[in-house]
């Protein structure tokens, strides 16, 4: 009991403190996780130039000494330009949404309630969807003597692992939610500074289930284990919020993680400025004595994305929607109306492979005979973001832009019941693979709208 007090109270004390001595209970994971630090610093950059360091640092324990170390030196060597070529972006020129809201306050209000703006957030009762009034908030694991507890508490919300030593000893490790990512749409994992690193939390809560679990990734959260040492990494960011400050551009292998501003500039949830690009100069310009009388581009002095070619369209929503993809500048480098295979090699899979229904929109819709044969055809022939929309009927109304209901084969048996039905045969909603959580051998896998527009002759109407 007196030992896990002591685990406590150092909680409180973290900023000063060495990862290893914190993560002392845990050492299993945290030595695996050192030894494979060559490989995952690769992976947490995933950008071919590090991935080759990655091969060559490898190399040397296969190798005879004398060749493994020059293989080091040179590493460094790529290392250091490699840090030098990784600056951060500076974030200047951006207002934030509050200065859009005197001339676009219906746009401002519509968009905080979209999934986009609420990406990521600071842990609030509003924000924090998991419950934390007793009888809910334990989560039991697959091994009897790990448990976690989720606590609200006036200092903020905390998750703690319990694992049970013996039948008067346990340990117990507790850290705070500091960000929350995830809408809440469908579920939401959680993260905490360690120093000046981000890590992610081992519990996730899901909406559909309205419980807590074990966090995604079944080689990362096994069931009956308690990780707190995934580091998160740039791209992480790069999709989940608006802005941050690297402090380090790269951190070499073994350190606790690439380490950002927790002040500077860091803009939580996806804001305006994410798809318009700085808003300073609109707004000076429209306020001005002599304001624009024409919209234009050039006139308007902001990023309007429907004025860009269909390629750079797709590219502005390819950033975050078509699954992480390889690195070939840092985070936070494109911006919208840029050619993204300059800023990220993106994963497309063959002609025959499955795509992901997770994070994989561009990939779906791509291989759709509707995009390949209307050459306007975007993401926004469906969507308007800048509102929460998911009325069926709604979209339906998109596909009769372009087809006629008489079209549907099913029309002849259905009739006009399949009016504002479409996407849910054409477009059905399916549980993904590559996001799946496990707790006490129950498993789950969220489900995300298919977006290869096609004939699924197994979907019925509900
Ligand atoms: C002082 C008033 C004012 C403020 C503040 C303002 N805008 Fe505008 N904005 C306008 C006017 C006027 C237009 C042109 C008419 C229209 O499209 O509504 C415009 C047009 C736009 C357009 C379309 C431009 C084009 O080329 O078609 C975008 C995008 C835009 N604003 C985004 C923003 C964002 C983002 C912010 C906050 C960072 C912002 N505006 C703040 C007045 C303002
Ligand atoms: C900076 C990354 C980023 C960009 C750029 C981006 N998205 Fe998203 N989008 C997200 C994330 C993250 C979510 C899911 C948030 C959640 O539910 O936790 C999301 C959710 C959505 C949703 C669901 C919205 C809702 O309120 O339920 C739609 C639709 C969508 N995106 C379409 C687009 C389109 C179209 C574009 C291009 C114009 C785009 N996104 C650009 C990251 C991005
Ligand atoms: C996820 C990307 C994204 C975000 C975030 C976003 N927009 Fe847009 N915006 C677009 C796209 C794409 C278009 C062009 C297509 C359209 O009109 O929907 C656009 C068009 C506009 C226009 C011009 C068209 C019109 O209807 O007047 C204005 C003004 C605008 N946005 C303001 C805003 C404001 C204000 C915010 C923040 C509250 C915002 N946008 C957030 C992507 C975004
Ligand atoms: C390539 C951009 C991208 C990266 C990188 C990324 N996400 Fe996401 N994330 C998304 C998008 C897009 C969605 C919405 C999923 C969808 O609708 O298919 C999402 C959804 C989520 C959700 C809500 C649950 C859900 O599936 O809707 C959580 C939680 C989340 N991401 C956590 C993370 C964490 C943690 C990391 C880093 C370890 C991460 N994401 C990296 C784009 C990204
Ligand atoms: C911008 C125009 C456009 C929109 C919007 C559109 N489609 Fe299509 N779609 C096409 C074109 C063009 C084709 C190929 C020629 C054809 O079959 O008419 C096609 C083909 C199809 C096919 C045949 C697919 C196959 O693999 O054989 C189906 C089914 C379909 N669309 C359903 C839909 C549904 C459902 C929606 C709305 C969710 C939709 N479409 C929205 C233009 C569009
Ligand atoms: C033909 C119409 C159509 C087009 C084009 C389209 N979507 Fe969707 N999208 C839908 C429908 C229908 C849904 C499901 C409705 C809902 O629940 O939000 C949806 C849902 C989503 C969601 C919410 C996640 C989910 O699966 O529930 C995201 C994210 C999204 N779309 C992104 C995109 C992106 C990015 C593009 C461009 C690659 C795109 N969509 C193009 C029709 C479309
Ligand atoms: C109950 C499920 C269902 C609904 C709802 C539905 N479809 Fe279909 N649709 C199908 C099936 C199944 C086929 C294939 C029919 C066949 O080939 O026998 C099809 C075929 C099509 C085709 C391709 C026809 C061709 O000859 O290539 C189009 C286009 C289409 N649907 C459009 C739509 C549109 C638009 C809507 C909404 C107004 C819609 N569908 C609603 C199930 C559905």
């Amino acid at each position: 009991m007196r030992k896990a007090k002591r685990r406590f109270k150092t909680q409180d004390r973290r900023d000063g403190m060495p990862l290893k001595a914190r993560l002392r209970p845990w050492k299993h994971s945290v030595l695996a996780w050192a030894t494979d630090g060559l490989l995952f610093a690769g992976l947490l950059w995933g950008s071919p130039l590090v991935e080759a360091a990655g091969t060559n640092a490898s190399a040397p324990v296969s190798m005879s000494k004398a060749a493994g170390s020059s293989l080091v030196v040179s590493q460094e060597i790529a290392r250091f330009f490699l840090a030098s070529a990784r600056a951060p972006k500076p974030w200047t020129n951006y207002v934030g949404d509050e200065a859009c809201l005197p001339c676009h306050q219906d746009k401002v209000i519509t968009y905080h309630q979209t999934a986009h703006y609420l990406a990521s957030s600071w842990p609030t009762k509003d924000t924090v969807r998991g419950s934390f009034t007793s009888g809910s908030n334990v989560l039991q694991t697959g091994n009897t003597n790990l448990l976690f507890k989720l606590d609200a508490t006036e200092k903020g919300f905390f998750q703690t692992a319990v694992e049970t030593i013996s039948s008067s000893e346990f340990t117990q490790h507790t850290e705070r939610i500091d960000i929350v990512f995830g809408s809440g749409r469908k579920g939401q994992t959680f993260l905490f500074w360690l120093g000046d690193s981000l890590y992610e939390l081992p519990v996730s809560y899901w909406v559909e289930r309205g419980t807590w679990m074990n966090s995604p990734n079944l080689q990362l959260y096994p069931d009956g284990t308690a990780n707190f040492t995934r580091a998160i990494t740039p791209r992480c960011l790069e999709c989940h919020v608006t802005s941050f400050a690297w402090l380090d551009p790269f951190a070499g292998p073994g350190s606790a993680g690439i380490r950002f501003s927790r002040y500077t500039n860091l803009v939580l949830g996806i804001t305006c400025e994410k798809c318009h690009g700085p808003g300073r100069d609109h707004i000076a310009r429209y306020r001005s004595s002599s304001p624009p009388i024409s919209a234009a581009a050039a006139a308007s002095a902001i990023i309007n994305p429907a004025r860009l070619p269909r390629d750079r369209q797709m590219d502005a929503c390819s950033l975050c929607h078509a699954g992480a993809g390889i690195e070939r500048s840092p985070a936070l480098s494109f911006n919208v109306g840029d050619v993204l295979s300059n800023h990220l090699e993106l994963q497309v899979p063959g002609p025959d492979a499955p795509v992901d229904v997770h994070g994989n929109q561009i990939q779906g819709l791509e291989r759709s005979r509707c995009f390949q044969s209307s050459p306007t055809m975007t993401c926004l022939t469906c969507h308007d973001v800048h509102a929460p929309h998911r009325d069926l009927k709604a979209f339906a109304a998109r596909c009769l832009t372009c087809h006629k209901v008489e079209r549907c084969g099913e029309f002849r048996k259905l009739g006009h019941a399949i009016d504002t039905q479409c996407a849910v045969c054409h477009m059905p909603v399916q549980p993904t693979d590559t996001v799946q959580s496990v707790t006490k051998g129950e498993r789950f896998q969220p489900k995300y709208c298919n977006h290869q527009i096609a004939i699924y002759r197994d979907v019925r109407l509900p």
